[in-house]
């Protein structure tokens, strides 16, 4: 599933180099990705990620290329972290999936969500005294942040408090202990992870409107009390023409207070089908939204709820919308994409989707000869069978079945890879009658089982059914084996050609296919933007740190103060480079190798890319410039393992620095 990329960080080093400093990046005639421009003007796009979704390679390779910002769908939430009271597990829960996913692409994680009404395991709403409710919500917030400290670069610690008029929404949270629920969320997340952006997250207060000016009285009360709030994350889930006007003024007026604001999960509906004129209109429906956002200072970035129509919430939660999201079912950019890419600065070229890739049998049980290491779940007989077969001449006879849930299984830990998407197939057959037929994964983490279905179909006795699903196969399993049942009956059964299936490496696309999946007017199979975003190809590529180091015009001394502030594990940064030269620097990119396995999750004051243990640090669009004898300073957060020494050297555009 791996595909030749030019990683974010390559691509948007080039698009730095290229775009000058004193000015918004010069526009290479190549076109720039959605994470280019947002890097280029210190902007973040992001995208939610779900465990399923990062085991499809089609949806890597255009959340790799395109995003900078990932959030977590549905894994970082109460019901998925904390399923029983005290029991945390993060691996089965996938939210460390989505975070290894950050990391590993240079992407910022944004934790959601800490404190919800929804999406709550019953064991939270039972009856206890407000004292116990109280310390519930604090044991939480304190191992779910505590859990990614120094891996979050934000987190939505409380999300949708309000209700439409402005008032506090009547939750388990709210009716238990008051308002105070919200200030003790925030204090304790800020405890447990002091690196990490607070937000206080909602939807429908996108306008100025009651629900905002509620969220705004509250945002005021919570920082007149000190209570430690960063930010406020408007969700954005809007319909097709329905921007408020009030969305910059209201933006505005929370950057007034000292807070940081983000669009945290945009989507722009359309009631399907979708015509090319709603889509016109969702175009400028985005346009408008980033550009309210990035035109503001403090408002730092976008998130989509999702990449394309495959992982958008839309058609499931408001049956008859869809087409939502910047990519469509087959991963193809929407109009609105280059809407995004030209809010922020840039000049679209529509990206080239991605291959199809192809899938790979990884088990295969015809039962010709025997059976192949299937055998009884419980005290019932399994048995090779000729007497009836799907394909060939062979099946598994399950008889003497006293249990719906007996019936022919086999293991196969051995066969799946933890963390990977698989297509199990199974053709079942009752001997008599009816029965509803189950294909099913039994998994084992430690003690805990969990009965995974498949596929459901109704069997009979006179054909052959077909069982066919997805499995997501979650990290931690200690067991695992596929099984088939009959819900209702204990008949006879059959069951025939196994197979289980997962992505494999790309289709080669024919060249009629890349001709027309390449959409843009220049763009041709030979001139792909996969090709023109590798650093070497590029015509930017010319203009390359040392070239732009010996055009900077000065800077011939440096000194560099290095200092961390260390928790163990994640540390935050602090830089400050002196101009010991003679003349001005215009135009700066200070280079260090980490001595150990230090990573960035997030900087600021500059574009920082990693590659390996090698920093490239360069300036943001306003300090650019640094003056004779002047100092420019910046930061950033990183997870480690293992020791968090100082790197031994640092070069400023080429020229070796003194360290102070
Ligand atoms: C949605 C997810 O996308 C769905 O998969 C899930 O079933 C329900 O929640 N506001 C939020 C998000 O803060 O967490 C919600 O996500 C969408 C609305």
């Amino acid at each position: 599933m791996k595909r030749p990329q030019a990683g974010i960080a390559a691509a948007a080093a080039v698009a730095l180099v290229a775009g000058g400093v004193s000015v918004l990046p010069a526009l290479a005639a190549t076109g720039q990705t959605l994470a280019q421009v947002a890097t280029a003007r210190g902007f973040h796009i992001g995208t939610a990620a779900g465990v399923k979704t990062l085991a499809s390679g089609q949806w890597r390779q255009v959340a790799d290329t395109q995003f900078t910002s990932v959030t977590m769908g549905n894994e970082g939430k109460w019901d998925a972290t904390e399923p029983a009271q005290g029991q945390f597990d993060f691996a089965a829960a996938a939210a460390d999936a989505i975070a290894d996913y950050a990391s590993a692409t240079g992407k910022r994680l944004r934790g959601h969500t800490l404190v919800w009404h929804s999406q709550l395991p019953a064991w939270v709403s039972a009856d206890r005294p407000a004292a116990e409710q109280r310390q519930v919500l604090l044991d939480h917030v304190t191992a779910v942040a505590g859990h990614f400290k120094g891996r979050a670069g934000q987190w939505d610690v409380v999300n949708e408090p309000f209700n439409e008029d402005g008032t506090l929404r009547s939750s388990v949270w709210f009716t238990r202990l008051g308002e105070d629920y919200i200030a003790d969320a925030f204090t304790a997340a800020r405890a447990a992870d002091p690196a990490a952006k607070l937000f206080l997250n909602d939807y429908n207060v996108e306008g100025v409107n009651a629900k905002s000016t509620g969220l705004y009285n509250l945002v005021q009360r919570l920082k007149a009390r000190g209570v430690p709030i960063d930010g406020v994350g408007l969700q954005a889930h809007l319909i097709v023409g329905q921007v408020p006007s009030t969305l910059r003024q209201n933006i505005e007026r929370f950057t007034a207070l000292g807070l940081t604001v983000e669009i945290t999960e945009l989507d722009v509906r359309i009631p399907l089908p979708a015509d090319a004129a709603e889509l016109a209109q969702q175009a400028a429906d985005y346009r408008a939204v980033v550009g309210a956002c990035a035109a503001v200072t403090g408002c730092t970035g976008v998130t989509t709820w999702g990449v394309g129509e495959a992982d958008s919430w839309i058609p499931a939660f408001f049956p008859g919308y869809g087409a939502a999201l910047l990519f469509d079912e087959q991963w193809r950019a929407r109009p609105a994409y280059s809407a995004v890419v030209e809010a922020l600065g840039g000049t679209p070229t529509v990206p080239e989707p991605p291959a199809t890739p192809s899938l790979v049998t990884v088990a295969s049980y015809p039962f010709e000869t025997g059976l192949t290491g299937w055998g009884s779940r419980g005290g019932e007989t399994t048995a090779h069978s000729t007497a009836a077969a799907h394909g060939g001449t062979g099946s598994v006879l399950s008889s003497g079945r006293t249990a719906t849930w007996q019936g022919p299984t086999r293991p196969v830990l051995d066969i799946l890879s933890p963390g990977k998407l698989y297509t199990v197939t199974a053709w079942a057959r009752t001997a008599s009658g009816t029965g509803t037929a189950r294909l099913s994964m039994q998994r084992q983490n430690g003690t805990a089982t969990r009965y995974e279905n498949v596929s459901a179909n109704t069997a009979i006795s006179t054909t052959w059914t077909r069982l066919s699903g997805d499995y997501l196969f979650l990290p931690g399993a200690t067991a695992l084996s596929v099984y088939l049942e009959t819900t209702d009956t204990t008949g006879d059964l059959y069951l025939d050609d196994v197979t289980i299936q997962t992505e494999g490496p790309p289709v080669s696309q024919s060249p009629s296919a890349s001709a027309s999946a390449s959409r843009s007017p220049s763009a041709s199979p030979s001139a792909s933007p996969s090709a023109s975003k590798s650093p070497s190809t590029s015509p930017s590529a010319s203009r390359s740190p040392s070239t732009s180091a010996s055009s900077s015009g000065g800077g011939t001394g440096c000194a560099v103060r290095y200092t961390t502030n260390d928790w163990g594990g994640g540390f935050t940064g602090d830089v400050t480079v002196t101009n010991t030269g003679a003349t001005a620097v215009s135009g700066w990119t200070l280079r260090w190798t980490f001595a150990g396995n230090q990573r960035v999750n997030q900087s600021w004051g500059t574009t920082l890319t990693q590659t390996g243990s090698a920093v490239a640090a360069s300036n943001a669009a306003w300090n650019g410039t640094v003056a004779a004898g002047a100092s420019v300073n910046f930061g950033f957060l990183a997870g480690y393992t293992g020791a968090n020494s100082n790197p031994a050297a640092f070069t400023l555009n080429g020229t070796a620095c003194t360290l102070r």
